[in-house]
């Protein structure tokens, strides 16, 4: 069974067609990119999986229909995501931004908490423990208690990634992670990807303009064009397609 199955999403706001008909699968430790030019719909794809866009047609997580649940409901069953466009919170820490990360898997009980009862105290260590662990695996100690919006832009990005981490995802969801990377940075992006793929067997997808990183590392590419699918299959056929060229390029022109 895979991890995560399309079939036939469609998104529609008022008379735009943002997406028509678009299926696709992710297995398990699979890394499946997710590319096209602006505006062909990327981002509304992780938004319906996400339960962000109300879209159509069925979205099943290890064969469970997920579509039309709150974001909640859908991060809490370990989905997770990064953001194209800053989701952290500024003032805090990384710590603590990675602390909001994991927040659906934390088990709260407000009495508990109010009365601020032993279990509540050793609940935020264990969390604080989970989240030193992600902190040490993208190499942010030396930032742990400085706040985000201080720090330079790629390492916010990376700290974005680590956010989604924290949540110690079944799937996770990338959103042009390396926009805005230096090259250090993107080679330390690109091993913290592969680690994620090898050592903890994680299925993603990961949306994506850079084509070198992509034919480097991913498994598989799905594209997509003005909403629908262009071509899938693995990267040497995939960025030789004569169509994936033409999209990139913006001779295609067919809507
Ligand atoms: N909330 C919304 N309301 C109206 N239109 C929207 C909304 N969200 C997305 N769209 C439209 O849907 C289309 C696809 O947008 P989307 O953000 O999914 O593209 P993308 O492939 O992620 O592009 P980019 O590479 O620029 O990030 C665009 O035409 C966009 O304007
Ligand atoms: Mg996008």
């Amino acid at each position: 069974m895979a991890e995560l199955e399309i079939d036939k999403l469609t998104l529609r706001f008022g008379g735009l067609v943002v997406l028509d008909g678009v299926s696709l699968k992710v297995e398990r430790g699979e890394l499946l990119a997710l590319i096209g030019p602006n505006g062909a719909g990327k981002t509304s794809v992780f938004n319906c999986i996400s339960g962000i866009y109300p879209g159509g047609g069925a979205i099943r997580f290890r064969g469970e229909d997920i579509a039309g649940r709150k974001p909640h409901d859908i991060a809490a069953l370990g989905i997770a995501r990064t953001f194209q466009h800053g989701e952290l919170f500024p003032q805090m820490s990384v710590i603590d931004n990675l602390l909001t990360g994991r927040h659906p898997r934390i088990k709260g009980n407000p009495l508990a908490e109010m009365l601020f009862l032993p279990g509540v105290r050793r609940e935020e260590i264990r969390q604080r423990e989970a989240v030193e662990k992600i902190i040490e695996f993208v190499e942010l100690e030396r930032y742990r208690h400085t706040p985000v919006g201080g720090l330079p832009f790629g390492t916010q990005k990376i700290i974005g990634f680590a956010r989604a981490l924290a949540l110690e995802p079944a799937l996770l969801l990338l959103d042009e992670p390396s926009a805005g990377l230096n090259r250090e940075e993107r080679e330390d992006l690109a091993r913290f990807i592969l680690r994620i793929k090898h050592q903890l067997g994680i299925g993603m997808i990961w949306i994506e303009h850079d084509m070198q990183m992509v034919a480097d590392l991913a498994d598989r590419i799905h594209v997509l064009d003005y909403g629908r699918t262009l071509a899938s299959g693995p990267a040497d056929v995939v960025l030789k397609d004569e169509r994936v060229i033409a999209a990139y390029l913006g001779t295609s022109k067919q809507h």
